[in-house]
């Protein structure tokens, strides 16, 4: 098996690291606090939660993931879903009591997942329904539910599900919470903002990438475990080109791994990303195509200079080659509408311009303006 994990979780062997917030995460647990997981994306928040809970002997852990849910409707589901398939001696007592709460549960043969839909619940009645499903959670010893994208909870179509979901893990004190998400500035006004009805309700966790020293002594010994051989060297060179991302780590990573070549040098790494990179042009290609030649050029200059603060700085301007800030504005709010940047604000409250696609940035690096 390849050790360089690209899809989820396999355990403790595969694991890098977080150690600290591992332990932070489980004290605060036991001790009946609730954690929000902040990072960028792609950094390991969701694998974090599944290492978590694969280090939590004796207690019930939930995995709801809120990206693909619009709705109150898309939660509830995903909710009695996570309980459908709690890998435990718990899982048929909740089978049970979903059937018993009139859900309609299938088995898919090919997976043995469990998928659960509600159309014999009555429509409408979501909220009184998680409601009874929480309650009934509360019941068991140690429950974690672990919400994950949880900012996603502010674009449901139904008004004010944030004081009411607030409400709801009030009343179940014995539930504990961990949030995750990765828009920073937007979870940092939910938890922080004393308007907010989940204001103070969670201590905050922002995870950073995987110290360099550390990343790279792993990477040395999963390929040494395979009988191959990499460098520290090698692998530090790595983790900078990946900028320190996790995902991108792993996935290039990955690729060397199921190489032929027993010792991995620097020049079999600049090949492998060439390759993910000829692989993934024609998805890039297709996201440039619908802007303009002075989007481009900003995108551009986002991706040379990797964080941008001053848009109409001269550093900036002079990166993409124009010289009317009210231009560069104008790029990068049809940039942020495509998705193609994203904006945050770092530890220290400033407010920045990124591309989080670390192979799409090398792309556009190559690139000529
Ligand atoms: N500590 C780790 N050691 C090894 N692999 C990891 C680690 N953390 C994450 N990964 C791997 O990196 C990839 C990205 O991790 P994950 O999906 O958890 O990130 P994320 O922050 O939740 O991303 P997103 O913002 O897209 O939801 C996954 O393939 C995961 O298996
Ligand atoms: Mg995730």
């Amino acid at each position: 098996m390849n050790p360089f994990v690209v899809i989820g979780y396999r355990g403790n062997e595969t694991f890098c690291d977080r150690e600290n917030e591992t332990r932070a995460l489980i004290k605060n647990l036991k001790n009946g606090r609730n954690t929000c997981i902040i990072s960028p994306r792609r950094l390991g928040k969701t694998a974090l939660i599944y290492h978590v809970f694969a280090n939590l002997k004796d207690w019930v852990c939930v995995y709801v993931d809120l990206n693909l849910c619009n709705n109150l409707d898309d939660f509830l589901k995903s909710l009695a879903s996570s309980l459908a398939n709690i890998p435990s001696a718990h899982k048929f007592s909740f089978l049970e009591l979903l059937t018993s709460l009139k859900f309609s549960v299938e088995m898919d043969a090919l997976t043995g997942q469990y998928s659960v839909g509600f159309n014999l619940v009555r429509p409408g009645d979501n909220k009184k329904s998680v409601s009874e499903l929480l309650k009934i959670i509360a019941k068991q010893k140690n429950v974690v539910i672990a919400l994950d994208e949880f900012q996603q909870i502010l674009s449901f179509k139904e008004a004010q599900v944030e004081g009411w979901l607030r409400a709801e893990a009030q009343q179940h004190s014995s539930i504990r919470f961990i949030y995750s998400g990765s828009q920073q500035r937007v979870l940092h006004e939910m938890f922080g903002s004393n308007k907010r009805p989940f204001f103070h309700s969670a201590e905050l966790m922002t995870l950073t990438s995987i110290p360099k020293d550390v990343y790279t002594n792993f990477i040395v010994d999963q390929f040494k475990k395979g009988k191959k051989s990499i460098s520290k060297d090698v692998a530090g060179f790595i983790y900078d080109y990946c900028l320190g991302f996790t995902a991108y780590i792993q996935l290039v990573c990955n690729h060397l791994y199921d190489d032929t070549l027993r010792i991995v040098k620097e020049d079999s790494v600049l090949t492998t990303v060439g390759e993910l990179l000829k692989q993934y042009e024609p998805f890039y290609l297709k996201l440039k195509k619908p802007i303009t030649d002075m989007q481009f050029r900003v995108l551009y200059a986002v991706a040379k200079l990797k964080k941008v603060y001053a848009i109409t700085g001269n550093e900036f301007m002079s990166a993409a080659g124009i010289t009317n800030p009210s231009s560069a504005s104008k790029a990068i709010a049809s940039l942020l509408k495509y998705d193609l940047i994203y904006t945050d604000t770092d530890a220290s409250g400033k407010e920045f311009f990124s591309i989080d696609d670390v192979l799409f940035l090398r792309w556009l690096e190559r690139q000529s303006i």
